[in-house]
C-alpha cells in the first residue's frame, strides 16, 4: 500500500527501515531504537541559549528556524533515533482564539478560559495549514536535516487533555470544571470537545504531510477518569482522531497514570502505546508483543540518578523486555528540567550496548561518550 504521506511531493522522509518505524510495526530491530519525550528542553545548554535569544518559549516555538535548532539537538548531542517537533500542545488553542502565555517557572496559562456556551461558540476551527502554517515549516526544515534512519516525531494533545487546558485555563488538576460540564452540560460538553478534535485531527494530518513520520497523541490528563468515564465521555473523540491519522503515519498513543485505561487503549489499536512509567512493562509485553508497539518506559525521576545508576537500571529495564519486537525505549513521561545531561547519555548508551542474547556488559567507554 502507498500512504499518502509518505508521497508527497518534496518532502524528505525516513527510511522504511528506520529502527523506529521497523519497531511500530513489531518487527525485528538489530538493536532496541531510542528516544525520550520532551528530549528538547531546559536541562540542555543549547536549548537555554536559544531561549535566551528568542526572549520565551513562545517565540521560540513560533520560529521555524530556531524551533528546528532546537529540535535537532538532542540528535546532535545524543545520538538518539527521533526527533520530536518543538512545539507545544497548546498552540492550537492559541490559533484557536486563546491567550496563552508560558511564564518562565510557571508553565503555560490561558489567561481567557472556556467557561460557558458562548466561549465555546466562539473557538475558531482553524485550518492548520493556514493558522499554524510554522508547524509545517519547522517539519520540513528538520526532515532534511535528519538522516533517513532517524525518525521525525509530530503531535498533539488528544481532545480531553485540550478541553481540560481550556477549560482550567493552567494545569488541570482534577479538571473539576470540565467535569462538572461533562455530567451537567453533556451537550456543550460535546460541542467543545468536536471542535477539538477536528482541530485535532487536523493538525496531525497536517504534520504527517508536512514530514511527521510518526505522531504522538497525548492525552496526559485523561489517567484522572474512571473506565467507565474514559469509555462513555473520552474514548469516542480520541477514536476519531484515530481514524483520521489511519494509514497516514504510525501513531503512538500517551496516558499519564492511566494503567487502568491500558486495555482500553489497545483497543483502539494506535500502532503503538507510551506507557507512563507506573505500568509494569515485563507483564504488559507477555501480554501485547506482536499485536502493538510498546514505549517506555523508564521513570523520568530515574535520570536524577548517576549515569552509572542510570546505565545499571536502563539494562535492567531492556532485559525485562528482553529483546522483544516492538519496543522502543523512551521514559515514561517526559524529562524533568532537573535531568544531568551525562544521564541521558547513559540512558541511549544502555540501548547502544544492550544485547538481548546476553546480560549486559556495562561497558565504561560507552559512558563516557
Ligand atoms: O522535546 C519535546 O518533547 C518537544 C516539545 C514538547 C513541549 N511540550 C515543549 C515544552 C512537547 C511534545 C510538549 C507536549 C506537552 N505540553 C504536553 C503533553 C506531554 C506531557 O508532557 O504530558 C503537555 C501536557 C503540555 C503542556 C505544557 N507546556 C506544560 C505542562 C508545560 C510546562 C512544562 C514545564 O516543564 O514547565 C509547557 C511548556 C513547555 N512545553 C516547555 C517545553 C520545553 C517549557 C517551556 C520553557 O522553556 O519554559
Amino acid at each position: 500500500m502507498t500512504l499518502p504521506a509518505r508521497s508527497t511531493p518534496g518532502i524528505t522522509r525516513a527510511a522504511v527501515d528506520a529502527p523506529i518505524l521497523l519497531a511500530l510495526s513489531c518487527e525485528a530491530v538489530p538493536s532496541t531504537p531510542v528516544w525520550l519525550m520532551r528530549q528538547a528542553g531546559r536541562y540542555l545548554p543549547e536549548y537555554q541559549a536559544v531561549r535566551r535569544l528568542a526572549g520565551g518559549f513562545l517565540a521560540m516555538a513560533t520560529s521555524p528556524e530556531m524551533a528546528a535548532e532546537v529540535t535537532l539537538q538532542p540528535v546532535r548531542r545524543f545520538g538518539v533515533d527521533a526527533a520530536v517537533l518543538f512545539s507545544d500542545i497548546l498552540l492550537p488553542l492559541a490559533a484557536m482564539g486563546m491567550d496563552l502565555v508560558v511564564e518562565e517557572g510557571v508553565g503555560p496559562r490561558l489567561l481567557n478560559p472556556v467557561r460557558n456556551p458562548g466561549d465555546i461558540q466562539r473557538l475558531a476551527v482553524i485550518d492548520p495549514e493556514d493558522r499554524l502554517a510554522y508547524v509545517g515549516t519547522t517539519l520540513r526544515a528538520v526532515r532534511a536535516e535528519l538522516a533517513p534512519e532517524r525518525v521525525l516525531f509530530g503531535f498533539a494533545g488528544a481532545p480531553f487533555t485540550m478541553a481540560a487546558y481550556a477549560v482550567e485555563g493552567s494545569n488541570p488538576g482534577s479538571a473539576a470544571t470540565l467535569r462538572r460540564l461533562m455530567y451537567r452540560e453533556p451537550a456543550h460538553f460535546d460541542r467543545l470537545m468536536a471542535k477539538l478534535t477536528k482541530v485535532v485531527s487536523d493538525h496531525l494530518v497536517f504534520q504527517a504531510r508536512s514530514g511527521a513520520d510518526a505522531l504522538v497523541l497525548f492525552d496526559t490528563w485523561a489517567g484522572q477518569l474512571s473506565l467507565e468515564d474514559y469509555t462513555r465521555y473520552v474514548r469516542p473523540w480520541t477514536e476519531r482522531v484515530l481514524t483520521a491519522t489511519a494509514g497516514l503515519a504510525p501513531r503512538l498513543l500517551f496516558i499519564r497514570d492511566g494503567i487502568h485505561l491500558l486495555e482500553d487503549m489497545v483497543g483502539l489499536k494506535p500502532e503503538g502505546i507510551a506507557l507512563d512509567w507506573r505500568i509494569p512493562i515485563g507483564p504488559a509485553f507477555d501480554k501485547y508483543c506482536g499485536h502493538i508497539a510498546l514505549q517506555g518506559n523508564l521513570d523520568p525521576a530515574t535520570l536524577l540518578a548517576s549515569p552509572e545508576e542510570v546505565y545499571q537500571r536502563t539494562s535492567d529495564l531492556l532485559s525485562e523486555v528482553g529483546g522483544r519486537p516492538g519496543h522502543i525505549l523512551s521514559l515514561g513521561h517526559g524529562v524533568l528540567k532537573e535531568t544531568d545531561p551525562a544521564s541521558v547519555a547513559a540512558f541511549v548508551a544502555a540501548a547502544r550496548d544492550f544485547r538481548a542474547s546476553e546480560e549486559p556488559v556495562k561497558d565504561q567507554a560507552s559512558l563516557e561518550r
